[in-house]
């Protein structure tokens, strides 16, 4: 029997405050419930392994976004955070959007305040601007190209080599493509908690215990983890990367869910995850990733709660960017 729902539980926590009872086999009751709704289930890479496990998608932030445009499912579930399952309602503003816990934010997006972006857009009117996915509407609104750590490469060498461009939010990131790509670049100064949070000493640390160790990372970390690196990529680079190097170990410089996915495919090689500064907290796990559990999935799916949703004018403001991208990248067969 269905419980009574509060919706106010969804303005106080974020998500539907319901017991379930102990004899639940949530796993069995969520693939009924999908099917039975026509459920597609998106997954990034920074879920616990038991959500990626019972994903119909499990990627990085670019797969997802494609995945999301191509469905053919009446509901998606976005196990992710905000900006993502937002990029996926503003490609599919008919249909249901459901994210596990509306809390689920992320800080490089809360790292770019509309109004300031939108003056400082306004002061560089001859600049095209990119802007990471990990960004509110409102960004993707004041954007030209959307991009993400899969695609910015060859979305930047996509605009004419004269044109100067704008990149917000991350420093990092920002900064690592100007250094590839030589552009003359304005880097917006946001950053992500977790990936500025390691320990570029203590990782060198572990670097000494294991010579034969590659130090693997996500362009997200600051430039002197960058300069050790042995590969810099998106989190399903670093995936592929593990795949074809022939080498056995790795200290992996990004969230730890995906640790999940390079152990499931390298049963033989070992994952050391890059510790952060402070050790007494377990920051290389995004506090926001890791609100969404297999329990928030399941009330989700049977109250069809909480739902994004958004207003249509932003979503029509922030589709052009977001298509703009989704199109260089099938250009580019990413
Ligand atoms: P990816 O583009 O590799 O999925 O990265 C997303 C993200 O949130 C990194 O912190
Ligand atoms: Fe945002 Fe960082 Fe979490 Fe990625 S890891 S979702 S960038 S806070």
């Amino acid at each position: 029997m269905k419980e009574v729902v509060n919706k106010m539980d969804l303005e106080e926590f974020g998500f539907l405050k319901l017991s379930i009872p102990p004899d639940t086999d949530i796993k069995s009751e969520i693939e009924r419930l999908r099917k039975e709704k026509n459920v597609v289930i998106l997954a990034h890479f920074y879920q616990s392994g038991d959500i990626q496990d019972i994903a119909d998608h499990v990627g990085d932030s670019l797969a997802l976004a494609q995945a999301a445009e191509s469905t053919t499912a009446d509901i998606i579930l976005f196990s992710g955070v905000h900006f993502m399952a937002e990029t996926a309602k503003i490609l599919n503003p008919d249909k249901k959007v459901l994210l596990p816990d509306l809390k689920a934010g992320c800080s490089l997006a809360e790292s770019c305040d509309p109004a300031q972006f939108r003056k400082f857009v306004e002061a560089h009117p001859d600049h095209t601007v990119i802007s990471y996915i990990n960004t509110t509407a409102e960004i993707k609104a004041l954007t030209d190209i959307i991009c993400t750590s899969s695609n910015a490469l060859h979305i930047i060498n996509s605009i004419p080599a004269d044109e100067k461009i704008i990149f917000a939010p991350d420093r990092n990131l920002g900064n690592y493509l100007k250094s590839q790509t030589g552009r003359d670049m304005l880097v917006w100064d946001g950053a992500c908690h977790v990936h500025e949070e390691f320990s570029l000493e203590k990782i060198l640390e572990i670097k000494e215990m294991h010579p034969d160790a590659k130090i693997i990372a996500h362009p997200e970390c600051e430039r002197p983890l960058l300069l050790v690196a042995d590969h810099i990529g998106s989190t399903s680079s670093l995936l592929n990367f593990t795949k074809k190097d022939p080498g056995k170990k790795y200290i992996v410089a990004t969230e730890a869910g995906i640790l999940h996915q390079m152990r499931k495919f390298n049963s033989d090689k070992l994952f050391i995850p890059a510790p952060p500064k402070d050790s007494t907290c377990a920051c290389n796990d995004c506090n926001f990733m890791k609100l969404n559990s297999m329990e928030k999935i399941y009330n989700a799916l049977r109250y069809e709660m909480p739902e994004l949703t958004m207003d249509s004018m932003l979503i029509e403001k922030s589709l052009k960017p977001i298509k703009r991208m989704l199109e260089i990248s099938a250009k580019f067969g990413l």
